[in-house]
């Protein structure tokens, strides 16, 4: 049978409650993640396809979620065009790009020979998950080109992200090639991943909010658009995580997303008002609100539920990853609160 997820990016009525499943929800608040990244560097997990496909299933063990999302990094395709990642444990560039020219020395991977190991792992994962028969949909993931410009352009720590814009008016037309280049590699790589076995990919578009609508539009709706595009042909669906992006709700139902992944910082009623009924939403609890006491974590995700006004389209999920020290019996309180079950406000539609 299809998995739930897909049935819910389908808008199918047919659904008896909504799947769910974490942003992050492999990592660092699990004590299993924290155990192997003792013995193994991050970077190294991530290339590993025994070592991704062993901490991509931790929390399908823990949480039962109703998807996994395949282990890696948005920043690891970056690296292969050649730019040297490191994770202290946040992002660092060593080499970050400056000037035309060096956005002109990006390379094009080769999804097949470089990125080899996350298709791996996927079809690795494609039987894990088929062997525990339970519909489970697998997911694989990409940055968004302006977030990984965002990164790239930058030594890091980073805070605010003013810097892609900056870079964007000193170096006009390198902006639009390194968004270019970035359009082509991310399309292939999530097309290679569904191809290798995912049911479909996320976007993740995490600094796309501090731009305006204007500068949405200009530098990173067009290169959304195209790679939806891109796997929409290739017969996969797309999620596109915008973090702070209230007010693109209205540009974001133009990017040619299946289904927009939203912030807490709107009601999911009024989220659903503002994308109407062909686009699918997923969201939204703050995941500030997974250290409160179990019974506030139940209520508030019943909570979150209740706004919702129709039964398919929708996936129930954090408004942003699961933060590190986060008490796992929390989150396993959250997807469990979703699996109950559902009455949504208006069961007539
Ligand atoms: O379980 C999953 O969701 C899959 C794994 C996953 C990771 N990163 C693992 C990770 C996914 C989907 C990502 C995406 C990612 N990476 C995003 C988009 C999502 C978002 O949060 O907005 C971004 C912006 C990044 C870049 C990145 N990587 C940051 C900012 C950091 C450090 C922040 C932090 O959490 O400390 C990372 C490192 C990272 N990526 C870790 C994990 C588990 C922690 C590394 C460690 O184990 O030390």
């Amino acid at each position: 049978m299809k998995p739930l997820l897909l049935r819910a990016l389908e808008n199918s009525d047919s659904i008896s409650r909504p799947p769910v499943w974490i942003m992050r929800q492999a990592g660092r608040y699990m004590e299993d993640y924290r155990a192997l990244r003792e013995k193994h560097d991050f970077l190294t997990v991530c290339r590993t396809p025994e070592l991704a496909v062993e901490v991509t299933m931790q929390p399908i063990r823990f949480l039962n979620p109703d998807a996994a999302i395949i282990f890696s990094d948005i920043l690891i395709p970056a690296a292969a065009m050649g730019i040297e990642v490191d994770f202290a444990p946040g992002p660092v560039m060593r080499n970050p790009i400056k000037s035309a020219a060096d956005v002109n020395a990006l390379r094009l991977p080769s999804i097949e020979k470089e990125l080899n190991f996350t298709t791996t792992a996927i079809s690795m994962m494609r039987g894990e998950l088929d062997a525990l028969s339970d519909n489970k949909a697998l997911l694989g993931f990409a940055g968004a080109p302006w977030t990984l410009a965002c990164y790239m352009i930058e030594r890091g720590p980073f805070k605010h992200f003013e810097n892609g814009l900056v870079f964007a008016q000193r170096f006009e037309k390198a902006m639009d090639s390194l968004l270019d280049k970035l359009t082509s590699v991310v399309s292939d790589y999530l097309i290679a991943q569904c191809e290798a076995g995912a049911n479909a990919v996320q976007l993740f578009d995490s600094w796309g909010g501090v731009l305006s609508t204007e500068d949405y539009q200009r530098y990173s709706l067009p290169y959304i658009r195209r790679i939806c595009e891109n796997v929409r042909r290739a017969g996969y669906p797309v999620i596109l995580y915008v973090g702070g992006s209230s007010h693109l709700l209205p540009t974001l139902v133009e990017s040619g997303a299946h289904c927009l992944s939203v912030d807490w910082r709107l009601p999911l009623d009024q989220v659903e008002k503002i994308v109407g009924s062909g686009i699918a939403v997923q969201g939204n609890l703050n995941p500030a609100h997974l250290y409160g006491q179990p019974s506030e974590i139940y209520n508030r995700t019943r909570a979150m539920l209740s706004k919702l006004e129709r039964r398919g389209g929708f996936i129930a999920n954090l408004g942003h990853g699961i933060l590190p020290t986060t008490p796992p019996e929390n989150a396993l309180q959250f997807v469990r609160a979703v699996q109950e079950g559902w009455e949504p406000a208006n069961t007539t539609r």
